[in-house]
């Protein structure tokens, strides 16, 4: 006698034996898909590159401090369309989901974080289609960055596509208590966490402060 678990693994065996054209068939397609958001990617950090490098040039600092990115993980496309109800298809992948392409840039200062999204969003081959101010209007945790939605055309050997890519915003200090919150949010059995929220949102305000002091005192430095 089979048990349940070794009938549920024969049962998708033979399904895939029965299925295997079709299956390799979804394998790459959602690869090409994949492999088109990294284009997107490749498209939009190299604009984000070619940024920092003209802003240091004329701000003589490091306006921005690094670019970080990555595609969504199928594991993690399915879960984020299994919890909206959205069966799971190209079409569900490109219609449903603006972060599959994500880009972080870190700066240094608040400013040079509006900087870099005007200099980006006004450049004509980038469609902004969503901004989310998240410094002027903090989450209730007392998460800050700024998002941005564009698209952008990509040229393939076939056609010219447009793709979203969602871009995040941050200062290092931002980005450090995004960091320990995202980690504590994903770790399930935390003791006094009721605490911990509390303090990471007197953490995040103290932080918020503490960049615009740094502006202040960096103004205050450069005029001498
Ligand atoms: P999803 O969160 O992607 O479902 O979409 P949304 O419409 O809620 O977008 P939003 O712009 O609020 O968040 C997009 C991304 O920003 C998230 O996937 C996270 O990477 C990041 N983010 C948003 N809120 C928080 C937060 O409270 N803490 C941390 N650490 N990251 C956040
Ligand atoms: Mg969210």
């Amino acid at each position: 006698m089979n048990t349940d678990s070794e009938k549920t693994q024969i049962d998708l065996q033979q399904y895939m034996v029965e299925h295997q054209d079709e299956l390799l068939e979804q394998v790459v397609a959602f690869n090409e898909l994949m492999n088109r958001y990294d284009a997107a990617i490749k498209e939009v950090s190299t604009k984000l590159e070619i940024l920092k490098s003209d802003l240091k040039l004329h701000c003589k600092r490091d306006c921005v401090t690094a670019i970080q990115y990555r595609i969504k993980t199928p594991v993690s496309i399915f879960n984020k369309l299994n919890k909206r109800g959205v069966k799971v298809n190209l079409e569900s992948i490109r219609r449903e989901l603006n972060d599959v392409a994500g880009i972080r840039v870190i700066c240094s200062y608040i400013d040079d974080i509006y900087t870099v999204a005007e200099k980006l969003g006004s450049q004509d081959d980038i469609y902004v289609v969503e901004i989310k101010d998240y410094i002027k209007n903090p989450k209730p945790n007392g998460y800050r960055s700024y998002h941005m939605i564009v698209e952008v055309p990509v040229f393939f050997s076939d056609a010219k596509e447009l793709l979203r890519v969602e871009i995040q915003i941050r200062t290092v200090a931002m980005d450090f208590w995004a960091t320990l919150e995202h980690d504590m949010k994903y770790k399930k059995e935390i003791a006094d966490s009721a605490d911990i929220v509390e303090e990471l949102k007197q953490c995040a305000d103290t932080i918020s402060e503490t960049d615009r002091h740094m502006m202040a005192l960096r103004d205050r430095i450069a005029r001498g």
